[in-house]
């Protein structure tokens, strides 16, 4: 099985602030993996990385064995498009209806004349396909409402179809469940789990919500300050390692007070 990731001391910063800080890691293709953490650990961060939209300040890495370092202009948009992205706030146009966020999903890989067309005018096989995967998602019945008059489970599912309508080899999701309660969080991060079993894509996502992520994740990644704490199976965490990965230090204290 090859790397859909590879990270070799990936280091990420603002200024004088280290995000993402000489972290190394592989993930395999196929892999389903939760990013856990407190805020400002560098979750998002991370994801940005990996799907390209951040580049690392020092480092090397990886994308579906392409080492970013070395792609064109063209090869990196075609290598973005192999990877799907939930952003943590959805990132859905509220005044659209929900199969035109859906086909917005595919992003630059038509020219802008003829993704305006595919918006307003959408094709019958789109429409089909689109429809096929809003059944899937739970949500078949909403193809043509305006996303601002779903819930906000029914948008999560929205997006989620959004980030598969392209098809991606691995899946990124960025708090896919913030702002709903916590039944609705666990049918989402569910569905997540079973569509990347279902369609074999490679499926990542940052998660507060750290019962769901040992729930439905074999693999979980714990980050603190950029650094990479815990690498393991849920049952190898141990109440000490949470302790300390989200305990906030004295500083952290004063700055939240
Ligand atoms: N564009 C940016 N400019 C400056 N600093 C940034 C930027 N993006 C992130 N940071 C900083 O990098 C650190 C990591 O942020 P990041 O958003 O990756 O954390 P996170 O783990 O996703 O947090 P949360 O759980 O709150 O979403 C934080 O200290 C944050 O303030
Ligand atoms: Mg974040």
């Amino acid at each position: 099985m090859s790397s859909a990731f590879e990270l070799n001391g990936v280091t990420c910063r603002f200024g004088d602030l280290v995000a993402i800080d000489e972290v190394s890691l592989s993930i395999e293709e196929g892999e389903q993996v939760a990013f856990i953490g407190p805020s400002g650990s560098g979750k998002t961060t991370l994801i940005r990385l990996l799907n390209t939209t951040a580049v690392p300040n020092d480092g090397s890495l990886s994308v579906l064995g392409n080492a970013i370092a070395d792609q064109s202009v063209e090869s990196l948009r075609v290598l973005r498009s192999r990877v799907g992205t939930m952003p943590q706030h959805l990132g859905l146009v509220e005044n659209l209806t929900a199969i035109q966020n859906v086909i917005l999903g595919r992003g630059g890989q038509r020219s802008t004349l003829r993704s305006i067309r595919d918006l307003l005018v959408p094709s019958r096989g789109d429409t089909e396909k689109i429809h096929q995967l809003l059944e899937r998602v739970g949500i078949e019945e909403k193809l043509f409402t305006t996303v601002s008059k779903l819930s906000g489970g029914q948008k999560q599912r929205v997006a989620i179809a959004r980030a598969l309508f392209q098809e991606p080899e691995i899946l990124l999701a960025d708090e896919p469940v913030s702002a709903v309660d916590p039944a609705r969080a666990r049918d989402t991060v569910r569905l997540l789990a079973e569509l990347s079993r279902e369609l074999g894509f490679t499926l990542c996502v940052s998660l507060h919500h750290l019962e769901l992520a040992k729930e439905f994740f074999p693999r979980l990644i714990g980050l603190r300050h950029g650094r990479v704490v815990f690498d393991g199976a849920p049952d190898l965490l141990k109440d000490q390692q949470l302790e300390s990965l989200y305990e906030l230090t004295a500083d952290e204290m004063m700055t939240d007070a």
